[in-house]
């Protein structure tokens, strides 16, 4: 017989955006002395512990974490794992950056054995943070890849990689050719998409580092393979543009550079998209592809202030991304609090109820996993966090006065960090 164990405490999800569908009970459901059941690793029941708890199949293992809250696990919608030791570079901005701190060290990740030992590292910061998803940048090297792989696989995480396309504007040590890329990249999708939890993603790295038959090349992969998804840069930091539109005399814009090789679409991510125009913004909505927003990293690198409610308005998933290295924490809830700081300054004011959404759901769908993650719908996958809203004496002593749901998440995204996270659970088993 199947194994159940039902969690009781506190219960948050979303079903909605909130900042779209305001009401309790269309956007989120919260229950204050909540139960999430749980059956062979998939969400079977969420609600009221009373109800819950009425109709628990026989043998079912009871958890009780009075004070505690959970959540569905966040999802980072963006990231690079072989650029943790290049966090908190400071003095420069991207193309700088990029030369001085993050180029020698993607170099390491030719090493089989350091790459694995990072990636474990990696996952591992990744779970005691509370990210259960992400959406992760290699290295030019496919050893990055299969070594990140492994160790996720090994974990069983829900979790979505590539290979860097990049074969101009970089230092010669971590350029590949097109043809090499496309060979490279197919021999990996073979290896490790749809394996388990995984799934692969096309990673030209951005426009200026690729060749527009290297582009082609990217495009051709997405179209040979069903589920892939694109993952890149687009429109992040101003001489970056400019160098684009240097680059590629015959686009429109940066988003059409993409666009003329065939890469938006639904399961396009296109990490920064600080700098719009409005035929951008409008194409980036008409081809369904999503962005991952990363306050964090736009504002350690000086990029700029992302508008998130012409995302919205154009129907763009949006989901948040730490972009480490460029951003300073794997930790969602700094970034959610980099986005509220953000929409303060553009006095777009976020609610912390819309943050949360952005960590869960939010991301979920940006990244076309609304049917497996980022909520406790019933069937979906059971990774979730427990919070624990006192972990600090700060926490504490605030929390006990914080009157409404939404006082209280703020709280969290302001003040807390890892220490918050107190159990990370994957597919049912605490990790
Ligand atoms: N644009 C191209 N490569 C990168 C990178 O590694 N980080 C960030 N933030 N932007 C990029
Ligand atoms: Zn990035």
């Amino acid at each position: 017989m199947s194994k159940s164990v039902v969690w009781r405490a506190s219960v948050l999800h979303f079903l909605a955006d909130p900042s779209q569908q305001s009401s309790y009970g269309e956007a989120w459901e919260f229950f204050e002395d909540g139960a999430l059941l749980i059956e062979d690793g998939h969400i079977k029941n969420c609600g009221p512990s009373d109800q819950v708890m009425n109709n628990l199949p026989s043998g079912t293992e009871i958890k009780n974490l009075p004070g505690k809250l959970l959540v569905p696990g966040f999802i980072d919608t963006h990231v690079h794992y072989p650029q943790l030791e290049v966090l908190a570079g400071c003095g420069v901005q991207l193309l700088d950056w990029l030369n001085q701190y993050t180029f020698p060290a993607e170099k390491k990740f030719s090493d089989p054995e350091y790459a694995s030992e990072v990636a474990r590292f990696f996952l591992d910061q990744c779970i005691s943070h509370g990210t259960t998803t992400a959406l992760v940048f290699g290295t030019v090297a496919p050893q990055s890849v299969d070594a990140f792989f492994s160790e996720a696989h090994q974990r069983n995480l829900r979790m979505i990689a590539g290979k860097v396309m990049m074969d101009r504007n970089a230092p010669d040590y971590l350029l590949d050719t097109p043809e090499n890329s496309y060979k490279d990249s197919k021999a990996l999708i073979n290896r490790w998409h749809d394996k388990g939890r995984l799934s692969y993603a096309v990673t030209p790295r951005f426009a200026p580092t690729s060749s527009s038959e290297q582009l082609k090349l990217a495009g051709q992969l997405l179209r040979e393979h069903d589920g892939l998804y694109l993952h890149t840069h687009l429109s992040e930091n101003p001489k970056e543009i400019d160098w684009v539109q240097e680059l590629f005399p015959d686009s429109k814009h940066y988003v059409d550079v993409y666009d003329q090789h065939g890469l938006l679409g639904p399961r396009s991510v296109f990490a920064h998209s600080v700098h719009l125009c409005d035929h951008s913004w409008q194409r980036m909505g008409s081809s369904g592809s999503s962005i991952a927003y990363c306050p964090g990293s736009n504002l350690f690198l000086g990029s700029g202030l992302f508008n998130l409610n012409k995302a919205k308005a154009h129907g763009i998933p949006t989901g948040l991304g730490t972009d480490v290295g460029g951003g300073t924490s794997l930790c969602l809830l700094n970034t959610m609090k980099d986005a509220y700081q953000v929409s303060q300054l553009r006095e777009e004011t976020i609610s912390p109820l819309q943050a949360f959404y952005l960590a869960t759901l939010g991301g979920a769908r940006a990244l076309h996993l609304e049917d497996k993650i980022g909520s406790f719908r019933k069937g979906n996958e059971a990774d979730f966090l427990v919070l624990n809203p006192a972990a600090t004496p700060m926490l504490e002593f605030r929390t006990k006065t914080t009157k409404t749901l939404e006082e209280l998440l703020g709280v969290l995204m302001v003040m807390g960090d890892d220490r918050v996270i107190e159990k990370t659970i994957i597919m049912g088993q605490e990790a």
